[in-house]
């Protein structure tokens, strides 16, 4: 009896979340009210065939908001009409997605409520690598549509890479001429590449969407397809890694590098520019031996050949900050000695949390993509055979949870935090089949752990929300994973023969 009193009293002075139905992230606010808010038929055709909310959806987009600054919002449905608050045009436009999926979910109705809303992290990112395997205008177009649903607002563009060169550049015609040409599988695939016109195109339905746009530009390695195009800027490299990085010491490079960056700022008026910064030992062999080389390391008084990386780093560091840039890299750049104003770090390795921690005590701000469990080429389910494992695989749950298992590694620097990124590498992602299936939906859950607040997450009520997101997605012939029938839906191949890498 007395536990029972007891537990009664507790229960009293828990705090009583209340949950949205069928919104994904969850709201950080949600309160129900009585009534519910109706479309009439044409204006539910409205909304099915052209995404077009009705005139009873009143906007305000006020500085004296109540409701907080940038992306947030107060979305108050009644039953005669629906008003959305905030203080930005991008506040309101998050709210009217939410609408959306309310109205979608519910057939056209919805229930009353009052939602005040506000990411968690103000970089809630999906990063694609078209070097790999290109996919292309529509593709990315119907990726942009899914991104703003989930109200995600960075799509990191991996553009340049081994494989192939993806972005025209007027100045360095041989770039998409040579350098566009094959992809992982095929060397001798047809050219594939953004015209500048695309990117512009591209870049103004994700501005539409209130998506930032950051373009990455690896070097100085993954640099290979460059190399090709302009053979006079490779670095070396040996067998398998031949044309890897950039030549680290010729005033060329730079020029180039300069030329490059100046095309990209004119097409991307994102204020950040990704110049990648990863993995260069992988192709660095000829800098050991190559006497210019050597020489420059001697007279710059640099360490050694990872000096020397470090350097190209904050040479780089300083081209883009002259042009009112901010840099992003890999986290091997936080051992260059960077000026934290100049850059924010990337962190990719998840068997690495030192280098974590080495970014936030330098003062980088951090954008957190670890291989586990944020990349989408790992394997997401026990019996899958395409794909990653490294001391494990990437489940959606998982994704889901993040990043409450390292949050302890970030306690007092939460400020330098700037957010999160599911990260998908293409390798064995050869076509759209495979592209869906890997993204979707771990996507959908990396967006509410990047937008919902901690205390709101619960995995099993996101599970009971996901269907009606599936069911969206079914009607854009999108080949998810079905996390509640896996059998149903094999997974698709890829076309090679050694599919599984384990810790690769
Ligand atoms: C990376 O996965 N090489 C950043």
């Amino acid at each position: 009896m007395t536990t029972k009193i007891n537990l009664l009293a507790v229960s009293l002075f828990l705090p009583v979340f209340i949950f949205a139905q069928n919104v994904i992230p969850e709201p950080a606010q949600y309160r129900p009210v009585k009534g519910e808010f109706i479309l009439t038929i044409a204006e539910n055709k409205a909304l099915e065939t052209n995404n077009v909310l009705p005139a009873r959806v009143i906007q305000r987009i006020a500085p004296d908001c109540t409701v907080g600054s940038d992306e947030a919002y107060r979305l108050e449905i009644t039953p005669d009409s629906v008003f959305i608050q905030s203080t930005t045009v991008t506040g309101a436009f998050r709210g009217e997605e939410t609408l959306k999926q309310l109205l979608r979910s519910g057939k056209g109705t919805t229930s009353a409520c009052v939602i005040n809303d506000a990411p968690r992290y103000s970089w809630r990112g999906f990063m694609l690598d078209e070097s790999r395997h290109f996919f292309g205008k529509e593709k990315v177009k119907q990726l942009l549509d899914i991104m703003a649903s989930l109200r995600l607002n960075v799509f990191h563009w991996h553009l340049t890479d081994e494989p192939g060169w993806r972005i025209e550049i007027k100045k360095y015609p041989l770039l998409t001429k040579v350098g566009s040409k094959g992809n992982y599988h095929d060397p001798s695939a047809p050219a594939a590449f953004y015209t500048q016109e695309d990117i512009k195109d591209i870049v103004a339905y994700a501005a539409a969407r209130h998506i930032m746009i950051v373009p990455e530009f690896d070097m100085p390695g993954h640099a290979t397809a460059a190399c090709r195009a302009y053979p006079e800027l490779s670095g070396g490299g040996e067998g398998r890694w031949k044309d890897f990085t950039f030549h680290p010491c010729k005033e060329e490079t730079f020029r180039f590098i300069s030329d490059v960056l100046d095309e990209l700022i004119t097409l991307f008026p994102s204020p950040y520019i990704h110049i990648g910064g990863d993995e260069v030992h992988f192709g660095n062999q000829e800098w050991f031996t190559d006497p210019q080389i050597q020489q420059f390391i001697k007279d710059k008084q640099l360490m050694n050949e990872t000096g020397l990386e470090q350097y190209f780093v904050r040479r780089v560091a300083d081209i883009i900050a002259a042009k009112g840039k901010t840099m992003i890299g890999w986290d091997e750049i936080v051992d260059a000695g960077v000026s934290p104003d100049k850059a924010v770090v990337m962190w990719w390795r998840h068997d690495r949390r030192y280098q974590l921690l080495k970014a936030l005590e330098s003062g980088y701000r951090v954008i957190m993509t670890p291989r586990r469990p944020m990349y989408g080429d790992f394997v997401q389910y026990s019996t899958h055979n395409v794909g990653r494992y490294w001391d494990g695989y990437n489940p959606i749950e998982d994704v889901f949870s993040f990043p409450r298992s390292i949050e302890h590694l970030f306690k007092g620097y939460e400020s330098q935090i700037m957010g999160m990124q599911y990260s998908l590498w293409t390798e064995r992602v050869a076509d759209v089949k495979r592209f869906d299936f890997m993204v979707f939906p771990r996507l959908v859950a990396a967006a509410e752990a990047a937008w919902t607040p901690a205390v709101r997450k619960d995995y099993s009520r996101f599970m009971r929300r996901l269907p009606f997101f599936l069911h969206w997605l079914d009607t854009k012939n999108i080949y998810y994973f079905d996390p509640f029938a896996p059998e149903r839906r094999p997974e698709p191949t890829a076309p090679e023969k050694e599919d599984v890498l384990q810790n690769g």
